[in-house]
This record gives structure tokens, sequence and C-alpha cells, in this order.
């Protein structure tokens, strides 16, 4: 019956769009497909907390919680429901979502989302079928395009599962045609995993690219055996992709994973800084509606966010290394920077460093802030002096002495 209900619904939703018919959605152009995104996205994605455990109840409380927690106020933006909200095609061919899970069908969830002030992501696949099974868009790229666009979708994660020996340019190719023949601006968000270098080929047919597999909720691999990927793994396999990255055109090293798992307070913000360095999409994947203060505080930190979204879009590079310890730099708009030193070792680092020893600074005098405890800690004509636990980080953002603040003190 639920289903019936669903199906009605779809159908229902669609009716206007069908009586217009003869109306054709106005195609974007390239360059105005290509007018998103200039800034790192963020938002929320049910993968990593929720998996195939997705309903509309469940992503409607998430969008409240985006709000109240002061989420939405720092910046983000996209509620994105992963895989397995779709379990069927009708006798048309048009996608059909669980309707046990989805009531009210997609547009209901997605005008929820909208009337928040928030967007709406949703998730498909190139193949016949999605990672966990589900129908996936291989032979109806241009019909699913058009019912995100009247469903109200702001984003698409297309992923790369059961592709039958696709051609990734071809078949992400083809959707962002699809995308863009629907007539709506919809981020398009390419999850191939880094399996065919998209940062050679993608800019221009997605605007952020997924570098490496699956992240998982811990430090490194180590032994776990389920294929997934740390977080200091996925860093040292963003490392050198830093040319590739900029306005409109993102390396994604995959969702966040701050709030989750075996992970360490030094190691989550270790984790989101870099992501900031990294100008990484941050699409946290914790749940929202019960997250701890402390994950709380490093999910909203302005000033390392404002990192991340810096209107330069550079993404950070490995300065000095010092065996397991690093300090990468990130060139910021208006000639500032950060600078993060990055402990990966098993003991603390203390720190005492001539910051003009940084060759990208070019011996300039620059004010110092700490970007996580919120303070001025001098000017790089004297050493910083701290001390960095286990897998923890210092950042710092560098603004020429110079100039004048700009009202973030
Ligand atoms: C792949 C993706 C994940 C997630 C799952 C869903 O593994 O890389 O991020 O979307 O599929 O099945």
């Amino acid at each position: 019956m639920k289903r019936i209900l669903c199906i009605l619904t779809a159908v229902l939703m669609m009716l206007p769009a069908l009586a217009q018919k003869a109306e054709k959605a106005t195609p974007l152009t390239q360059e105005e497909f290509l007018n998103q995104a200039l800034t790192p996205p963020m938002g929320w994605n049910s993968w990593n907390c929720f998996h195939c455990n997705v309903s509309e109840e469940m992503l409607m409380g998430m969008a409240d919680a985006m709000v109240s927690s002061g989420m939405k106020d720092v910046g983000y933006e996209y509620i994105v429901v992963d895989d397995c909200w779709q379990v069927d095609r009708d006798a048309d061919g048009w996608i059909v979502c669980d309707p046990e899970r989805f009531p009210h069908g997609i547009k209901h969830v997605a005008d929820y989302i909208h009337s928040k002030g928030l967007k709406f992501g949703i998730y498909s696949c190139v193949g016949d079928k999605t990672c966990a099974g589900r129908p996936g868009s291989q032979g109806h790229e241009f019909q699913d395009a058009l019912f995100y666009a009247r469903s109200g979708v702001d984003y698409l994660k297309y992923d790369f599962c059961y592709k039958n020996r696709a051609n990734s340019w071809n078949a992400y190719h083809t959707m962002r045609e699809a995308l863009k023949a629907a007539g709506r601006p919809i981020v398009f968000s390419i999850c191939e995993w880094g399996s065919t270098k998209p940062w050679e080929w993608a800019e221009g047919i997605g605007h952020l690219w997924r570098t490496t597999g699956d992240i998982g909720e811990f430090w490194i691999k180590g032994d776990k055996k389920d294929g997934r990927l740390g977080v200091l793994d996925i860093i040292d396999l963003n490392r050198d992709l830093y040319p590739f990255a900029g306005p409109g055109h993102w390396n994604d090293p995959d969702m966040l994973e701050v709030g989750n798992g075996d992970l360490t307070y030094d190691e989550n913000v270790a984790h989101f800084a870099m992501w900031c360095m990294l100008a990484a999409p941050l699409m946290s994947g914790n749940d929202l509606r019960s997250m701890p203060d402390e994950i709380h505080s490093i999910l909203t930190n302005k000033e390392a966010i404002a990192v991340d979204q810096d209107s330069l879009g550079v993404q950070a590079h490995v300065s000095v290394e010092m065996g397991d310890k690093q300090i990468w730099v990130k060139k910021l708009s208006g000639d500032e920077w950060a600078v993060c030193f990055f402990n990966r070792s098993e003991k603390e680092w203390n720190l005492n460093y001539n910051m003009m020893d940084i060759p990208e600074l070019e011996g300039g005098l620059y004010d110092v802030r700490d970007l996580w405890e919120h303070k001025d800690i001098g000017k790089t004509d004297r050493n910083v002096i701290a001390t960095i636990p286990s897998h923890g980080v210092l950042m710092t953002r560098l603004t020429p002495t110079t100039v004048k603040s700009k009202g973030r003190r």
C-alpha cells in the first residue's frame, strides 16, 4: 500500500511537468553548469554513519539539526542522501524511491530541506546497479536527470559500480550532458575513487571528484580488513594532487569521519584541519542530531572553515618535511597563508621553529594566529613554540604584518 502511495505521489508530482511537456526544460550552458561550487561544497552525507538505513524522517531531522546546531550559519548547505533511497523502476523507466522509507516521495524531502534554507543532494551510479545493488542510471541518464531536476535536487553524487567496462570519461560526460539538458543547476560529484585519475580529465565535467577508495572511521588502515582507508592514508594519497584543484573543480578526499568510530579528539581535529588545508569538500558524516560539544566545536570552527573556503581555491602542499613531521602551506587570497604543522608521529612534537625557514614565505613578516586556540601567537620574526600532540596539528593563519586585520579578530 505504502509503495503504491509512493508511486502515486511521484506520478502526481510529475503531472504539472507532464502537462507542460511541450514546454521543454531550458538546458544549462556549459558556462552556467561550471559556475557552481566555486568554493568546496559543504554539507552532510548519510553514508558514513547510516549506510542503507536512510529515510525521509531521518533526512529531515538532519536538516533541522544542521540549522539548530549552527552548522548552516558557518556554511554547511547540502543534505545528501547516499545509496539505498531507490528500489525500482516503474513501467516507464522512472526511478522509484523506497515507499516504506520515503512515503511522501523525494520531492517532499527536497521541499522540506529547501524550506530550511538548505539544498538537497542525491546519489546514483554509472552502472545498471548502485554499489549497494539498487537500480543505477545506466541507460536512464537523461530520464534520471529530469527526475532530479523536477524533484528539486541540487547535488548529485555519481558512483562507479556495476559499470560493465564503461569508459569513465564517457559515463560521467553522459551524465553531465543529462544534467545540463535537465536545466537545473546541480553540482556534479564524481565518485570513481581515483581509479582512472579523474584529476587529469574531470575538470569541466564534474565539480569534484573522489581521489581514493572509501574512507573509514580510523586513523590508518592498519589491520582493518574491509578495504577502506584511514584518514592518514587518504592525506598521503592527496598530497601530490594540489595542481589539479581550483574554483569549481576540487579533489575530493571523501566525506568526513569527524565524530565517528575510533578517532581520538586530536585525530578528529587533524582530520578536519587537513581537509581544510586540502581545500576539500566538507561533507560531514556523523549524526548531527546527537553530536557531542567537542565534535560540534570541530565541525563549526569558522577560522578553519575560512581556510577551506578561501576564494583563491588553492590546495595545500608539503613545504617542509622532517621525518614524520610535516609543514603544509596553503596560499590564501590577500597575500595570506595557512600553515599547518602536522605531527604524524606517535610522540608529542615540541615545536620551536622559525617560520622564516618556510621557503614559500620568502622571509616576509607575518602576524601568526592559532586557528584552534583562536589566539594571535606572535610574528614570524620570533620562533613559534608549541606542543603538538601525536596525530595532531598546529594550524595557523599568517597575515602580512603591514596589512591591517580584516575583522577576523
Ligand atoms: C561506494 C562509495 C561510497 C558510498 C557507497 C554506497 O563505496 O565510494 O562513498 O557511496 O558506494 O554504496
